[in-house]
This record gives C-alpha cells, sequence and structure tokens, in this order.
C-alpha cells in the first residue's frame, strides 16, 4: 500500500508520517526532506532565490522523481501545498495513493506555527499581529482542496503526538 499524507503546514505530517511508516514498516519519504537532499538547498533558500513559483516546480519536479521509483509499501509525506497543484494530484493518482488528509483544528495550528514562524518562508514576512488571519486565510483558500482529495480524512484537535499516531493508524483499518 502507498500511502501520502498531506494537510496544513503544522499539522504534522512529517513526525506522524515518519512514526506511521516505522509501526507499519514501510519506507518513508518526506517531500520537503527530498527536494532539500536534490538541491542541497534549504526549503527557505530555495523560495528567497526562485520565488513560490520556483519552488512548486522542484517540487513537483522531486515528485515526479518519486513517482517513478514506483515503490509499495511507502509512507510519503507532502507540503502544505503539494496536494493543491492538480499535476501533483495526478502523479500520486498513477501509483494509486492513498490520500490522507491531517485536518488539524486551525488555533491549533495558529500556536505552533506562531513558534516556528522563522522557519517557514509562506508565513515568515507576516507580522506577527497579521498571522493569525494570514493564517486563517490561506487555510479557507486550500480547505475545498484538501477537503474534497481525501480518501481518508483525520481530524485531529487537542489529541497529543502519540494519540493522533494512534487515530490515524485505527482509522486506516488495516485489520
Ligand atoms: C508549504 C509547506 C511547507 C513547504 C513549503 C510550502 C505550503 O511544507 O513545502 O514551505 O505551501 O504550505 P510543510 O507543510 O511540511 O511545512
Amino acid at each position: 500500500m502507498r500511502l501520502a499524507l498531506y494537510g496544513f503546514m503544522g499539522a504534522g505530517k512529517s513526525a506522524l508520517g515518519k512514526a506511521l511508516a516505522r509501526r507499519l514498516g514501510y519506507s518513508f519519504i518526506d517531500l520537503d526532506e527530498a527536494i532539500e537532499q536534490n538541491t542541497g538547498q534549504s526549503i527557505a533558500q530555495i523560495f528567497k532565490e526562485k520565488g513560490e513559483i520556483g519552488f512548486r516546480k522542484i517540487e513537483h519536479q522531486t515528485l515526479k522523481d518519486f513517482i517513478k521509483k514506483n515503490l509499495d509499501n511507502v509512507v510519503l509525506s507532502l507540503g502544505g501545498g503539494t496536494i493543491i497543484q492538480p499535476t501533483n494530484r495526478q502523479l500520486l493518482a498513477l501509483r494509486q495513493y492513498k490520500k490522507i488528509y491531517l485536518n488539524v483544528a486551525v488555533p491549533v495550528l495558529i500556536e505552533r506555527l506562531k513558534k516556528e514562524k522563522n522557519k517557514r518562508p509562506l508565513i515568515q514576512t507576516i507580522p506577527e499581529q497579521d498571522l493569525a488571519a494570514y493564517i486563517n486565510a490561506l487555510f479557507i483558500s486550500r480547505q475545498a482542496v484538501y477537503e474534497q482529495n481525501a480518501d481518508l480524512k483525520i481530524n485531529i484537535a487537542q489529541e497529543n503526538f502519540d494519540q493522533a499516531l494512534e487515530k490515524l493508524y485505527l482509522h486506516l483499518n488495516l485489520n
């Protein structure tokens, strides 16, 4: 089985994906990490030098290269914007990825992202006082695509990491 985790920045895609893969005995790939390895640049550097459009091209190409490998038994953690691009969704469909939407409550995302603002190119330049409104608006602009593409949706509000992992694992319904 091939699983792709997606959802907004700060949803925990990378950490939960990694833990889920370990639990299932699957390989784990984080798309942002693969981009950084392939380019030798951080996501922040890519945004700075090539802008979001340049980043999206690299993101698509990295996903394409990965999909070509045709791996099975894999958990793939996507970036927050990956699923928004129809061409990326086509790539996932090519290999019948089960798309799992990690739907974390927006107030929780805002709290997490406040602490990590400087690591995130999309919100780095937003003044502190505008951050909540900005995140809210970006989330709303993506919400329909997030909702419509979910083969499985996991709602997370106050659950801690272990509880979220358990919920994710149980909802996969593998037994
Ligand atoms: C982005 C999310 C980031 C990263 C890039 C763009 C987005 O990934 O791909 O900064 O458009 O939401 P995470 O969701 O893993 O932070």
